[in-house]
């Protein structure tokens, strides 16, 4: 191992992402200390190098950076407030998923407290955790994020998002939906190729190249999208309403389920009912943003 600078790290929390965490910091070098609930879980990691702190209080006064990762932001603060004095002057790193209210409620109860906060969310499941590849997004003041970053790295590639700590899980909740979303679309084109007699090792391979397009796609839309204008470069609502026809059909011909792209199909007649037929296909956010417009007024869309 080359020279790093060792950091006092504390884990509360061990279950599958927690236990995964401290994993990762003892494999950089860090000093861990963990506590769990059960704590004969804290068990395998004494015997990787960390220590097992007896008490919430204990562990919390073990280290600098303090990693929260319970199942919810209620749990997280009836272990936290308790130890309060001890985390003053100490950074938290809270690791819970919540609503960005909870994060911001969270990060208003460190800031009373003298405590710097980080609120994050572990964007690549437990596998990837420790390689570069493994995105952490955290919101929380720039200063905290610069000061611990180098740390945070054991984990995989950590990202600010900006000062206000509600970031992380309002990036977190969204992507759920865009990982949902593409999965959705990945399932039923494997159905489609399978039905037709190509295995889902061959589509995946020819369907992973084609996702650096789609990551192209959400950068270009995504500035149509900020700017209120929607050229046709990408195909009119007109277009991709044609193909998505196509796909139902051919779908329905080799007996495919088409509940997947009538959800997408359905998006674009409500997009051409509203009069968007020959706008850009980003133009769909439009009748998906409709509920929200009143309450953003002057955001263009
Ligand atoms: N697992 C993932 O792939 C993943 C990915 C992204 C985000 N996350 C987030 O990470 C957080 C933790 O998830 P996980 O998968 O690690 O959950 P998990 O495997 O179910 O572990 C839950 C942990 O919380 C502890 N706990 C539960 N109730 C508690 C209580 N009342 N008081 C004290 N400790 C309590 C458990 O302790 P005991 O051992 O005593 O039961 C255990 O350490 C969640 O917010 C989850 O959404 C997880």
């Amino acid at each position: 191992m080359g020279a790093i600078e060792q950091a006092r790290v504390t884990v509360i929390g061990l279950g599958q992402m927690g236990g995964t965490l401290a994993d990762a910091f003892l494999a950089a070098g860090h000093r861990v200390t963990v506590w769990n609930r059960s704590a004969d879980k804290a068990t395998p990691f004494v015997a990787r190098g960390a220590r097992a702190a007896e008490s919430v209080a204990e562990a919390v006064r073990d280290g600098d950076l303090v990693l929260v990762v319970l199942p919810d932001y209620e749990v997280a603060q009836r272990i936290l407030d308790p130890v309060a004095a001890e985390l003053a002057g100490k950074t938290v790193v809270q690791l819970t998923s919540g609503t960005p209210e909870q994060a911001r409620t969270a990060g208003n109860w460190a800031h009373r407290h003298g405590i710097s906060y980080l609120d994050g969310a572990a964007m690549s499941g437990t596998t990837l955790v420790g390689r570069p590849e493994a995105l952490f997004i955290f919101g929380g003041a720039a200063a905290t994020f610069a000061a611990h970053r180098n740390v945070l790295r054991a984990l995989g590639n950590p990202v600010h998002l900006g000062d206000d700590p509600g970031l992380a899980g309002l990036y977190d909740t969204a992507l759920f939906g865009l990982i949902w979303g593409a999965l959705s679309g990945f399932y039923h084109g494997t159905a489609l190729a399978r039905a037709d007699g190509v295995d889902a090792r061959s589509f995946a391979e020819v369907a992973a190249e084609h996702l650096s397009f789609i990551a192209y796609l959400l950068r270009e839309h995504a500035g149509q999208i900020d700017d209120g204008s929607y050229p046709a470069e990408d195909g009119t609502l007109d277009v991709h309403a044609a193909a998505m026809d196509h796909l139902i059909d051919t779908s329905r011909q080799f007996g495919v389920e088409t509940a997947v792209p009538e959800l997408f199909a359905t998006l674009i007649q409500r997009g051409r009912r509203a009069g968007l037929g020959s706008e850009g296909i980003a133009s769909i956010v439009r009748p998906i943003l409709s509920g929200a417009v009143e309450q953003r007024q002057g955001t263009p869309l």
